[in-house]
């Protein structure tokens, strides 16, 4: 699996210390609110499990499974809803947890779905952001860290659903998603 990544672009303490800042300033931000995490599988898993213990109020959680078509390292912008939620919406100040902020269509659709549905609130964390990669006009609410435009994998992030387990971000070596 390391043979595969041919940087570390984030350290696995580098993620500790910035989710668990992250965690800290969402704490103060919701006191008193109603709220409700929502991850976005497969990719947040590990943002979510870290991120979500490091929030000292209460927080509900939820998941949605979405794919954007292929399983390469393009998206689409046709988004199909595979697992929706459990929790109806209304009265919850949201929080859409994701791993990667990249052209901004996927979080597009569903913040403007889950809007639809009677949120008091709703906001974005996200673990990576690519501006540089935005087609659509979204931005994160919270995020850890902004990188350039490559693509990576790893805590969470997967290339043909292989390196979530991988824990630091690292960069893909472009011969294993070109040949
Ligand atoms: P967007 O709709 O283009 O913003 O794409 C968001 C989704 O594409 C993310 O949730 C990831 O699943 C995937 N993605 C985008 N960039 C990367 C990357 O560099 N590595 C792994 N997955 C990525
Ligand atoms: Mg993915």
């Amino acid at each position: 699996m390391k043979n595969d990544i041919s940087k570390i672009l984030v350290s696995e303490e580098d993620i500790a210390k910035k989710v668990k800042a992250l965690g800290e300033q969402i704490s103060r931000d919701y006191e008193g609110k109603n709220l409700l995490m929502v991850s976005i599988l497969k990719g947040s898993i590990v943002f979510m499990a870290d991120l979500m213990r490091a929030i000292t109020i209460p927080a509900k959680i939820d998941f949605m499974a979405v794919s954007s078509y292929g399983s390469g390292v393009k998206t689409s912008g046709v988004v199909k809803i595979v697992k929706d939620l459990d929790i109806d919406l209304h009265g919850y100040d949201v929080l859409i947890v994701e791993d990667i902020l990249d052209s901004g269509m996927t979080l597009k659709y569903i913040t403007e779905l889950l809007k639809a549905r009677g949120t008091k609130s709703i906001k974005i964390a996200t673990l990576l952001d690519k501006p540089a990669r935005r087609k659509v006009d979204i931005k994160a609410d919270y995020f850890c860290f902004d990188i350039p435009d490559e693509f990576v994998v790893g805590y969470g992030l997967d290339y043909d659903e292989k390196y979530r387990n991988f824990p630091a971000v690292g960069v893909l070596k472009r011969e294993v998603y070109t040949k």
